[in-house]
């Protein structure tokens, strides 16, 4: 039934785009970020192209997944900064030797504040890209005479809305989160009620106690105040100069037309959206292909154990031998197998159960049906990936948004998670034997997939749609929320609040006033009254 459902639905899509698709065949300009992000926004640039859109992509020379020298159907404008590649590749083990060696030892204060004096010092280089794209003027005349129909931005990098803007084209946001959902509150204009949306960043869940509450509110105040994504001055100041006008990044950010958010409400808390915010998490997942040979017989050699997939992501490269030695010897003790992404020094205390590989097919591997749990830094491509094929997880978050797609995943009863500064073999273990042997994380994580698979519209076909509806109507204005009309006082009617404040001041003054003067009127005569 439901396949069937699926079939109809694909074919009205199909019909759709092919007679949407043939008679418009747009120009989109994208404005990238390197690494998972790239990855993930890939897709998206791939299905568009297969609609027949020409889609060029703005990049940084410096940029390491971002393939601007095999095309592979995109066109590129590379603009050459003067870090190159190496050293862009250096900054990012040194951030990486941080937040896996340093960070998780520091107090929630002080990793914070590494974490973000970090994004500043890349101030400087976003700076450089930045004046390079939108002071060359051959550039910007090269993309103004080629008439974009859009921009697709990941805004993790600035400058891209300034490029749509200087071009007066509209554009749509691709966004994880941002630190504590800053960017999404201020600039997007998405609600964030405190008392049931945990701030991002905190790890914290959907129904708090009293004083969980407490603590999300100085998450929130922390966030808003003190640890910021972008050095909001500079780029406020920069915008202005290269606009010719007053205005900010969070101004310039809030004329997104659109904000694909990637996640879904099988990963997300019921919370309050706008409708120009839309939730297209998982949108890279697909059903599994088959492994190769040689993994295939490692994998069929478990018997009716199955196995354990393993991988901290695409940047964790090494870790110390402690470390390593630490977890091999707990995946040594589980009658599964286990296939471990790890590109360091082979472990001593490596089990028989236990192959490491330089790269995994992750997609393929967790759609195996002998796939029995996955063990993860919580990458939000992973866990999709996780969710999609119902597989349950031990979490081992680090650094950025990890920590809290756990917390999510921990939540919905679909993960364990392992402290990866403290733990002991013994923690990792047990986490994998919990997750493996009690049948309610694998019920979960088939439930999240379930609910997942169960969409009327597939995530890609939503996103594509959307960057598509944008080109098609110049826009999508009648779903931005006058909210943004407002200041801030007016949004939170601090005016008007203030003003009725005033009528009952007043009020009350002239009634107490009034009172006060017939009583001593009265107090008078009756003085007089009683000396008569
Ligand atoms: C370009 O990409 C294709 C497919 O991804 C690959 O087979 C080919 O080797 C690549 N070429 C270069 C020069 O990297
Ligand atoms: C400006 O852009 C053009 C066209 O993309 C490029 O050829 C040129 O090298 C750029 N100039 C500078 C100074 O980056
Ligand atoms: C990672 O490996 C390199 C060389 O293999 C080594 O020099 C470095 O210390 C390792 N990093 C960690 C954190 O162990």
């Amino acid at each position: 039934m439901v396949m069937m459902f699926e079939k109809w639905v694909s074919t009205i899509l199909f019909l759709q785009f092919c007679w949407a698709g043939c008679g418009f065949c747009g120009k989109v300009l994208v404005w990238p970020c390197d690494m998972s992000h790239w990855l993930n926004q890939k897709i998206i640039l791939e299905e568009l192209l297969q609609r027949g859109h020409e889609v060029t992509v703005l990049t940084s020379s410096q940029n390491l997944l971002v393939d601007y020298e095999n095309s592979s159907g995109l066109n590129f404008e590379v603009i050459f900064v003067s870090q190159d590649r190496e050293s862009a590749e250096k900054n990012l083990e040194e951030f990486l030797y941080l937040a896996v060696n340093i960070m998780p030892s520091l107090s929630l204060w002080q990793s914070a504040k590494l974490f973000q004096n970090f994004f500043l010092q890349a101030t400087e280089y976003f700076e450089e890209l930045c004046l390079k794209a939108v002071y060359n003027q051959s550039l910007m005349e090269k993309l103004q005479e080629t008439k974009y129909d859009v921009m697709f931005i990941d805004p993790v990098i600035p400058c891209g809305e300034l490029v749509a803007e200087l071009l007066g084209i509209p554009f749509v946001h691709t966004i994880r989160l941002s630190i504590g959902n800053t960017v999404e509150k201020y600039c997007g204009h998405l609600p964030v009620p405190p008392s049931y949306v945990p701030a991002a960043m905190g790890g914290l869940i959907d129904r708090m106690t009293f004083l969980e509450r407490v603590k999300n509110m100085m998450f929130i105040f922390f966030f808003d105040f003190v640890l910021q994504q972008y050095d909001f001055k500079f780029w406020n100041q920069f915008y202005s100069e290269a606009l010719g006008r007053p205005t900010t990044l969070c101004e310039t950010m809030g004329k997104a037309e659109i904000w694909l958010i990637r996640t879904y409400w099988d990963f997300e808390f019921p919370r309050p959206y706008l409708p120009n915010f839309e939730f297209v998490g998982g949108l890279h997942c697909k059903p599994a292909k088959p492994l190769p040979k040689e993994m295939e017989d490692f994998v069929q050699s478990s018997g009716e154990d199955g196995v354990v997939a393993f991988s901290l992501g695409s940047m964790v490269k090494n870790l110390t031998e402690e470390k390593a030695n630490l977890i091999a010897s707990a995946l040594a003790q589980i009658p599964q197998k286990v296939l471990w992404r790890y590109q360091g020094k082979k472990p001593a205390t490596l089990g028989a159960n236990t192959r490491i590989f330089d790269w995994l097919p992750q997609n393929d591997l967790l759609g195996h049906p002998k796939t029995k749990a996955f063990i993860t830094h919580g990458g939000t491509n992973g866990i999709y990936e996780a969710i999609y094929h119902g597989i349950p997880m031990v979490g081992i978050p680090m650094f950025a948004d990890q920590p809290d797609n756990i917390a999510h995943m921990r939540a919905k009863g679909a993960a364990v998670e392992v402290n990866f500064n403290t733990m002991t073999s013994a923690d990792l273990l047990s986490a994998l034997r919990t997750v493996i042997n009690d049948p309610s994380y694998k019920e979960n994580a088939m439930r999240l997939s379930r609910i997942h698979h169960d969409q009327p519209v597939k995530p890609l076909d939503r996103a594509v749609f959307w960057i598509e509806f944008v080109m098609r109507h110049k826009g999508a204005k009648h779903l931005r929320p006058a909210s943004h009309d407002l200041t801030w006082f007016q949004y939170h009617s601090l005016d008007v609040i203030g003003f009725l404040l005033a009528c009952v001041t007043t009020v009350i003054f002239m009634v107490t006033k009034c009172c006060l003067f017939s009583c001593k009127k009265i107090g008078k005569t009756g003085k007089k009254k009683k000396r008569e």
